[in-house]
């Protein structure tokens, strides 16, 4: 199955090789002649911050855009790709950043839909069914849901069901843009172990990752965009960690996390055995004080989103208790959460965070409609001004205001999404891997703007599968395992290693 169109034969033939790029969008200029190529047996990352071009290059490549000047040329040939179909057919296929799957679908269907006619004849459901199953089990899933429509899979499940959607096609180049922002621990390493095993049969691999580490110890070659330009490339061994973040920023970045400026005050938030199904009979007791940053640690899978959930009543309880400054919350609904003063930022952004149709300007001021109304009627000079705010707070990188969501690229639409929130200012502020897909230099930016709310008295449950931001920006930690909380160690006296063992201790032990 992992077999590659091409065979080993051809390796070292650069699979494709793109020249002088250039595209632009209304009011942008993604891409400024760039060149790039991907050889067969190699694995080439693709590093930048956010809005680099990273993702409009990997599109051009896949077919998805068209560029408006510069060739491409696949296996020694001039091409031009109309639709990602006919990358398809030249055996270049791509994960998508954002989710492509349609919802009511199911695992199989989705994995199968768009392949040509004629393939899918030979194919029958009981063959398309075996073949999903196994690279569903070769990426990890014990047990894949087949039959599942995709909208009530994960979001890790429904990226894992996305990168075997690309291998169904049997690649001989395959692009990955930020495959692994939403896996953690055990998922990632099946991604790493099949992307060798491709790697082996003669693949060529495009990896897109904000993740430095895990560039260093995928990538054979590494190419590092800014701002449309393409500011370094090369084999990743004449590359390192800071060099690569000093190409992508254009300086050296201070990678310490800012320190608590006040006291931490009362308690705001306090859980009492809360009950979640599996938590019997104990359940879930924890409180986070004013003006402290609790950290949530565990894997993925230890139950801290379906906990984040509960506390805004979308996961259902059968017990205990949540107050706010001494109020029970109501378990109905995040609204009525929010309007207690507890704002929830849910790791699924898509689904949760942002209406993709609307615009920058909408997005952000929608929790704050009283605040942009003269009389009832919204306006869109106030709503443009909190925008505003909030694009250079974040450095938003966009045309203006007024530019729809869905036009952003990956990391900036998760900073509108907290964009949207941190005008809030609320009491408790829970957030579900707010860092997910953000560049480093955001990153720092966004580090320091969520310490500054804490030091204004909000108190902030922040959920996070990298441990070094979890130990660097804590006060406090829990670490979740089986559903339940493990254990909880002061940031201060922790360290990665009692983090995981924590995490992942035998429950009979
Ligand atoms: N369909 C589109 N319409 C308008 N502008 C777009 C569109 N797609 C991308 N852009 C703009 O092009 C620029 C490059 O975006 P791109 O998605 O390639 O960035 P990226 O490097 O992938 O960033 P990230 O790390 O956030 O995913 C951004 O300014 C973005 O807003
Ligand atoms: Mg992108």
């Amino acid at each position: 199955m992992l077999e590659a169109n091409g065979g080993a034969e051809n390796a070292g033939i650069p699979l494709v090789r793109a020249e002088g790029i250039v595209k632009s969008f209304p009011g942008v200029k993604a891409l400024s002649g760039v060149a790039f190529e991907c050889r067969a047996r190699r694995v080439h990352a693709i590093v930048g911050e956010n809005g680099a071009g990273k993702s409009t290059l990997a599109k051009i490549i896949a077919g998805f855009y068209q560029p408006d000047e510069g060739r491409m040329v696949a296996r020694g040939r001039e091409v031009t790709f109309g639709s990602p179909r006919d990358a398809l057919t030249a055996g270049i296929a791509m994960v998508y950043q954002e989710f492509t799957l349609l919802p009511h679908l199911s695992v199989t269907d989705n994995i199968w839909l768009g392949h040509e006619p004629a393939r899918r004849g030979v194919l029958n459901d009981a063959n398309m069914k075996e073949q999903a199953r196994d690279l569903l089990m070769e990426l990890g899933m014990a047990d894949p849901p087949l039959s599942t429509p995709a909208r009530r899979l994960s979001v890790a499940e429904q990226q894992i069901v996305e990168i075997a959607k690309a291998l169904a096609h049997d690649p001989s180049l395959l692009l990955m843009d930020e495959p692994s922002a939403v896996l953690g621990g055990g998922e990632l390493d099946h991604l790493y172990d099949v992307i060798t095993r491709l790697v082996d049969h003669g693949v060529g691999i495009v990896y897109v990752s904000h993740r430095l580490a895990e560039i260093e110890a995928l990538a054979d070659d590494v190419t590092v965009m800014r701002d449309g330009c393409v500011m370094w490339a090369g084999p990743a061994e004449r590359t390192n960690r800071s060099d690569m973040v000093h190409h992508m920023v254009g300086r050296s970045l201070d990678e310490t996390f800012p320190h608590r400026k006040t006291e931490v005050g009362d308690t705001v938030l306090e859980v009492k055995s809360l009950l979640l199904p599996g938590t019997e009979p104990e359940g879930i007791s924890f409180h986070v004080k004013a003006g402290e940053i609790l950290g949530v640690a565990g894997m993925v899978g230890s139950g801290r989103s379906r906990l984040a959930r509960a506390l805004v009543g979308v996961e259902s309880t059968t017990g205990g208790s949540i107050k706010i400054n001494g109020n029970q919350v109501p378990k109905s609904g995040p609204r009525a959460a929010a309007r207690n003063g507890l704002v929830f930022l849910p790791e699924d952004r898509k689904q949760l965070g942002l209406v993709l149709d609307f615009t920058l300007a909408e997005n952000i001021s929608l929790p704050h409609l009283g605040r942009v109304s003269k009389a009832g009627v919204i306006s869109r000079s106030l709503e443009d001004r909190l925008a505003t705010d909030a694009i250079e707070e974040l450095s938003i990188r966009t045309s203006g205001p007024q530019q729809a969501a869905q036009q952003l690229s990956g990391g900036n639409q998760q900073k509108v999404v907290l964009g949207k929130w941190l005008a809030a200012e609320p009491s408790v502020f829970v957030l579900d891997e707010p860092l997910r897909g953000v560049d480093v230099g955001a990153k720092a930016e966004i580090y320091r703007l969520i310490r500054d709310l804490a030091d204004r008295g909000t108190a902030i449950m922040l959920i996070s599968s990298e441990l070094p931001e979890i130990l660097g920006l804590s006060d406090r930690i829990i670490v979740m395992r089986d559903g339940l909380v493990a254990g909880e160690v002061a940031s201060r006296d922790a360290s990665e290693e009692t983090i995981l063992s924590l995490a992942v201790q035998e429950k009979s032990a």
